[in-house]
């Protein structure tokens, strides 16, 4: 990606938080947004600006988190911070992966995942044209609660920041916050991280104090304005639920901007990874999990649920179809109502039209699968293959059992249960033969009349 600015700076981001107010056994930056850990938002955020370095700080026994970043950013580095002794203590642990690194540092906050690179930028730009110590992102939200209040004597110019916890009446009462984006000068973290001053209440080592420790050394603190929408923390579950809300208002107008037709956009949910082709057209009330491309002409048609999938041009998938990860649907290929499908390969003009399940599948071109068929794919212990070659079709309610291979051409008839392969161009029917008894019908009403 090309870098759009001139700035040398790495990043630094605090994912060391128990995340108590989460009230849960996953690490707080690893709850989804979108389909996405709020860790992997942040980092994504930073790619288009090219950091030189990237540095996650987490706790002891993160792995799931260290796994995630290195998944969004393969050359990022970890720091551990063994006790969770505070924001300015986090960044701290941080300073021997910045060894001999010369520039800006830019710490962003794990749980702070609807920043947008175009909003990182202009702090960039801004703490180099007003030669201050500390560039800082600040916003002006409804309700400050639980933000750290900015003291300002004259704007853009902050003082020092005042934590909700230590905050009087009065300092509670600030309308500016901190959105929790810093910039420092590298040197200005090194040799003050090291002194840093615990606070007297809660003994923790403030990340914010920094702001002090510039305003007594005639350092300036630059505050940059932001959308309040973009510096929004994720703390508890309350919050989670209000960015997911955000950043689907995002993925729908994107969605929206990029040449799909929905209906009723608010009823639709993405991934951030879902791929939409051109004249996509999508009912209401559908759900695209993680890993879903959705080529030209697709039509979406009411409650579906789709995740890793890729759907090939011109299919119509549902109404009420689910689509379960390893699924590829081939072009024109049709998958209607109560349909489900997971890792199944379906040939072009494919179709499983009603009321079937088939798993680990391999459909060829032109197959047609009647109301009710199911692939026994388990056996109880292990999982097994079904192929059906080109042009094959297959009666209604029937069992496939797996292995199975059905060769090309072939019609299975109604009610089989198939366990044994079919050749090709061949009639398979395995059900028990039928029996008509004459006059036996009449009998049996005429005994009922008499007893009932
Ligand atoms: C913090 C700021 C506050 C700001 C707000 C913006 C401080 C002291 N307060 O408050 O001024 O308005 O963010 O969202 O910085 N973390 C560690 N190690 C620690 C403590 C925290 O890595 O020892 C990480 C957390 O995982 C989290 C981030 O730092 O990702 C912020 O910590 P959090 O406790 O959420 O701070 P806030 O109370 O939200
Ligand atoms: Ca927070």
């Amino acid at each position: 990606m090309e870098p759009q600015h001139k700035h040398k700076f790495a990043a630094v981001i605090l994912a060391a938080g128990a995340g108590t107010r989460m009230r849960s056994d996953l690490p707080k930056v690893m709850h989804r947004l979108a389909g996405q850990p709020l860790i992997s938002h942040v980092l994504s955020s930073l790619k288009p600006l090219s950091p030189e370095q990237v540095v996650v700080v987490v706790a002891p026994g993160m792995e799931s988190v260290k796994e995630e970043c290195t998944k969004v950013t393969p050359d990022c580095t970890f720091a551990i911070q063994d006790k969770q002794q505070g924001t300015g203590h986090a960044v701290r642990c941080a300073l021997d992966n910045l060894k001999g690194f010369k520039g800006h540092v830019l710490v962003l906050y794990g749980d702070t995942p609807l920043l947008t690179h175009e909003t990182l930028l202009p702090l960039l730009e801004e703490k180099a044209s007003h030669d201050a110590a500390i560039a800082l992102l600040a916003m002006r939200p409804d309700n400050p609660t639980g933000y750290g209040r900015l003291v300002m004597e004259s704007t853009p110019y902050v003082e020092r920041i005042v934590e909700e916890r230590d905050a009087t009446q009065d300092e509670k009462n600030i309308q500016w916050v901190w959105g929790g984006v810093m910039l420092f000068d590298a040197d200005f973290l090194r040799t003050q991280l090291p002194v840093l001053e615990p606070s007297p209440v809660t003994n923790e080592y403030y990340l914010t104090t920094l702001v002090d420790a510039a305003t007594t050394r005639s350092m300036r603190t630059l505050m940059v304005p932001m959308s309040v929408q973009e510096a929004m923390g994720v703390n508890d579950r309350v919050q989670l639920s209000e960015a997911e809300k955000i950043i689907q208002k995002r993925l729908r107008r994107n969605a929206l901007e990029g040449g799909a037709t929905m209906i009723d956009p608010d009823s639709v949910y993405f991934s951030m990874d879902t791929k939409l082709g051109r004249d996509v057209v999508i009912e209401p009330n559908v759900f695209f999990g993680p890993g879903v491309s959705v080529a030209d002409h697709v039509q979406i048609r009411a409650n579906s649920h789709i995740e890793g999938a890729r759907i090939e041009k011109n299919t119509v998938i549902g109404p009420f179809a689910r689509i379960r990860p390893g699924t590829v649907i081939g072009e024109r290929a049709r998958v209607g109502n109560f349909v489900e499908l997971k890792k199944t390969r379906m040939g072009n003009d494919a179709m499983i039209n009603h009321l079937s399940y088939v798993g680990d599948a391999e459909l060829g071109v032109g197959v047609n699968i009647g109301a009710g068929t199911i692939t026994c794919n388990y056996d109880s212990i292990q999982k097994h293959q079904t192929v059906i070659g080109d042009y094959t079709f297959i009666g209604s309610n029937t069992s496939l059992v797996a292995p199975v291979v059905i060769g090309e051409e072939v019609v299975v008839g109604a009610g089989s249960v198939i366990t044994d392969n079919v050749e090709n161009d061949a009639l398979a029917i395995a059900r028990v033969g039928q029996v008509n008894v004459p006059g036996k019908g009449k009998e049996i009403k005429r005994r009922k009349r008499k007893t009932g």
